[in-house]
This record gives structure tokens, sequence and C-alpha cells, in this order.
């Protein structure tokens, strides 16, 4: 093979790592000259929140999360419909009515604009956003490359495709996060938000009545704990309660989700899998058994997370309302 063919390869294959995790063209302090105070102007609105209700921090964690494995992290998951248009991404039923915590980044972005107009992005708020959350809920610090443009385009058919199901086995999960080039390390990492916030019956019915040809209910699950899930979901129709993520530690962001794990005690099948797998079973194990480690992981991972796809210098734009594009 010749030189220049080779140097064609290096550059399509770093143009692929470009478009999966593109934080390299991200910067810590992005905004200390153009809007010093915009990290503080956000975290005093996530703490004025999470004052209110603590379990925006759960939320503004996923929200992110759903943000950058949908198109990126572009800020489109903000985006509302437009009447007449397709259905936007929050209004999928993956994210509705589930997802919540919009009017937290309205708040940051109202006092942004005032503060420095047409400055930071909705996606960068959002990014300081789930850092903040992510200090409040289980003091993990961690340094947010910023410069995310915001995406002019939300539409609810793609998050299905992008974001995966509750029902995923290991490998379904390590596929779907390979696709958006994180690890399975990441991926198993990254699960740990699931150490807050909740999720509601229907994200996990399924485990609980009727399950497969063999068993009325998932074997991987602990019969104490479905007793006591079944106990506060309603059998069939009506009502969606929610339920805690984490039966140990349910509103401290730490490792003890992975020790639910190990004792059967995970909610959805996609964190139970992440035991039940040979693929995963390892790292869950040392994660329960680590927590600093864990801590400082997940920080890296939300890091690398937060720069899928991004859009940075001059493509996109910087919404003034993080709700609408600008016209
Ligand atoms: C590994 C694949 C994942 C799957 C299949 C998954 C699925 C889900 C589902 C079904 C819910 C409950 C929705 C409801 O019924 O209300 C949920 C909640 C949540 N997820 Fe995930 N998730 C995954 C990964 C992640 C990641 C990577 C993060 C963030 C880094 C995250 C953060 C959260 C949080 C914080 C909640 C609680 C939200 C709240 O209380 O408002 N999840 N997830
Ligand atoms: C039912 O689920 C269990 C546990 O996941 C599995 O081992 C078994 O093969 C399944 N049975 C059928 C008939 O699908």
């Amino acid at each position: 093979m010749d030189s220049s063919k080779i140097a064609a390869i290096l550059l399509l294959s770093s143009l692929f790592v470009a478009a999966t995790a593109d934080w390299s063209n991200l910067k810590v302090g992005f905004y200390g000259y153009t809007c010093p105070q915009a990290e503080i102007i956000v975290r005093k609105a996530v703490e004025k929140a999470l004052y209110k209700n603590p379990g925006f921090a759960a939320a503004l964690i996923r929200m992110h999360f759903h943000d950058c494995f949908v198109r990126g992290c572009d800020g489109s998951v903000l985006l509302d419909t437009v009447q007449g248009m397709p259905a936007a991404e929050k209004d999928s039923p993956i994210n509705f009515p589930s997802l919540v915590g919009y009017e937290v980044i309205d708040d940051a972005k109202a006092m942004l604009e005032a503060a420095c107009p047409k400055t930071v992005s909705c996606a960068d708020v959002l990014a300081f956003a789930a850092r903040d959350s992510a200090l409040k809920a289980g003091y993990i610090w961690y340094d947010v490359p910023s410069g995310r443009r915001d995406g002019r385009v939300s539409l609810s058919s793609e998050v299905v495709l992008n974001l995966p199901p509750p029902f995923f086995s290991a490998a379904q999960l390590r596929d779907n996060f390979r696709a958006k080039g994180l690890s399975l390390d990441d991926m198993v990492t990254l699960s740990g938000a699931h150490s807050i916030g909740v999720s509601h019956c229907s994200s996990f019915a399924p485990r609980l009545s009727r399950f497969n040809a063999t068993f009325d209910q998932d074997p991987t699950l602990d019969p104490g704990y479905a007793a006591f899930l079944k106990s506060r979901c309603p059998a069939s129709g009506g009502d969606d309660p929610v339920v805690n993520n984490d039966v140990v530690t349910p509103a401290v962001l730490d490792n003890k989700y992975y020790v639910g794990l190990k004792d059967r005690k995970g909610l959805l099948t996609s964190d139970q899998t992440l035991f039940e797998s040979e693929l995963t079973r390892k790292m869950v194990v040392r994660n329960a058994k680590y927590g600093a480690v864990w801590g400082r992981k997940f920080a890296a991972a939300m890091v690398k997370m937060g720069g899928i796809e991004v859009l940075t210098g001059k493509q996109g734009e910087i919404r003034r309302n993080c709700r609408v594009v600008n016209y």
C-alpha cells in the first residue's frame, strides 16, 4: 500500500472518530471571555430547582443523555414541536411524559440571555446542568468542555432509533453505545446514573407478570423485590406510577446501584442484564466494590458522552430560546 492510501485511510478514520466523539473541538472555559459568569449562572438555576425538587438532578442527567444520543449533544431534545410540523424529540413516547426539567433549562437560559445575549448555547447549558446535578446528587465533579452549538432539527421519529429501550440485553446495549463511540465500560459506568431517579411501572411491567412461556415472573428479579414492585404497580391499565430506580440509596448518585444488581434488584431488564451477562458482570462487581473509582469513571464517561457528534464553530446556531430555533 502506498503512503497516499495510508494517509487517506488515516484521514478517513479520524473523520469517523470526529463524527462520533467530537469533544476535541470543545474547550473547558469556552465562555471565559464572552460570558465569564455562564457556568455560575447555570449552577444557580440548577441549585434553585434542586432545592425545590431534588428529583430534577436525575431528570437533567437523563436529559443530557437523551440529547446526546439523538443527533449529538445539540440541544435538539429541548425544542418544542412546531404546530403543523412533525413531532419533536421531546414528544416521542420515550421522552413524554417521563422526561422532565425543561423549565430548569429555560430559567438558566433566561438569566444567560440577560447577562450575555446570544452567547451560550442551549446544548452547553444542558451539559453544565447535568454536571451540576451530578455534583449535588453525588459529589461527583468534572470540568465540562464547552463550545457546543445548537441544532435546528428535532424529530420524534429519530428517538426510538437511537436511544436503547429498557428491555435490551447487555450485547444490544454494547452495540447501541458503540454506535455513539462509547465503550462497553462507558456503557456500564453510565448506567450507574440509574442510582438516582425513578421509572414508571410501564418501563418494567413485563418483568412482573406473564414474563415468558416458562416463567410468570423474570427469574433474574429478586422475588421479594418483585412482590414490592407489584404492590406499587397496578396489574393493568390506568395509572402508571413511578418507583425509585435504586433500592439502596435512591437519592444519591453512587455505586450502590451496582450492589443492587448483585442482589437481583435491578429495576429494568437493561440494568439487571449487566450483572447476568458474562460480558459485563465483572465490571458490575468492580463498580460495586470500588465506589470512588466508579465516580471518577462516571465523570470521564459523562465528558465523553457530552462530546458525541457536537456542532462547533459556525455550525448550527446559538438559540435565544431553547424551545425554538432562531428565525
Ligand atoms: C443503558 C441504557 C439505558 C436505558 C435502556 C435506559 C432506560 C431508562 C428508562 C426506561 C428510564 C425510566 C423512564 C420512566 O419510566 O420514567 C430511565 C430513567 C433514567 N435514566 Fe436511563 N437508560 C439508560 C442509560 C442511561 C444513561 C447513560 C443515563 C445518564 C448518564 C441515564 C439516566 C437516567 C436517569 C437519571 C433516570 C431517572 C430519571 C428521572 O428520575 O427523572 N440512563 N432510563
Ligand atoms: C424465559 O426467560 C428465562 C430467563 O431469561 C430464560 O432462561 C428462558 O429460556 C426463557 N424461556 C423461554 C421459553 O423463552
